[in-house]
């Protein structure tokens, strides 16, 4: 998985707990690549799991409620990284309809080597997404926080529903907008 993803996760760790907290899981998580992290070169995905492992022993908070957070997190990094995939959006539901087609796909364009998950979505009526998850990496947490970070983002009322069809690897998420 690109380096990016790790390196974001460790600036959370960095600015939501302390620097010394990420020296502290770096070592714990007994990285194959020694934790050195570049953006655009690629780890193995388990070194993600071992790291929030080791967060999660370091602080006592749940790995699915960190793995969240993290989602959550990123998606505010990808908003100050990537302005050119916002121009223009006009809410959620449809920016995200686009990443699968839009981003991950301009992703794999940049980075041959990079495969982004499988996002399949739906509209099966007006106001209503359904995003289908699908990665052997299991990170649907990640996807989850992610989409709540976006729905934030563009301020909007909505409720989520999901369904692990497959714990974590296969998961389905129904973007509700509440009317008023
Ligand atoms: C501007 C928006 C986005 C950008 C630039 C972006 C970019 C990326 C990049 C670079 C990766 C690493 C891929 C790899 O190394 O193989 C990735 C992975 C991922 N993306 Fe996105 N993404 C965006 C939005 C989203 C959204 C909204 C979701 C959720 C619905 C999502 C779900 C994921 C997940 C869960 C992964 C982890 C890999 C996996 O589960 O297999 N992304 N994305």
């Amino acid at each position: 998985m690109k380096g990016v993803i790790f390196t974001e996760f460790l600036d959370m760790v960095d600015a939501q707990f302390s620097p010394e907290c990420t020296e502290r899981i770096v070592a714990k998580a007994d990285l194959p690549s020694g934790g050195a992290y570049t953006a655009v070169g690629n780890y193995d995905h388990g070194e993600i799991v071992s790291l929030v492992t080791a967060l999660s022993e370091e602080t006592g908070v749940e790995v699915a409620d960190l793995v969240h957070a993290y989602g959550y997190y990123l998606f505010g990094r990808f908003v100050a990284a990537y302005p050119q995939f916002f121009k223009g959006v006009p809410d959620a539901l449809t920016f995200l309809q686009a990443v699968e087609t839009h981003i991950h796909s301009e992703v794999c364009k940049l980075y041959p080597d990079a495969s982004p998950p499988e996002l399949r979505c739906e509209t099966p009526e007006r106001g209503v997404l359904i995003v289908e998850y699908r990665s052997d990496r299991g990170l649907a947490d990640v996807a989850h926080g992610l989409i709540c970070g976006c729905v934030d983002h563009f301020d909007e009322d909505v409720k989520i529903k999901r369904d692990d069809l497959v714990a974590g690897t296969h998961v389905r998420f129904e973007i509700r907008r509440r009317s008023h």
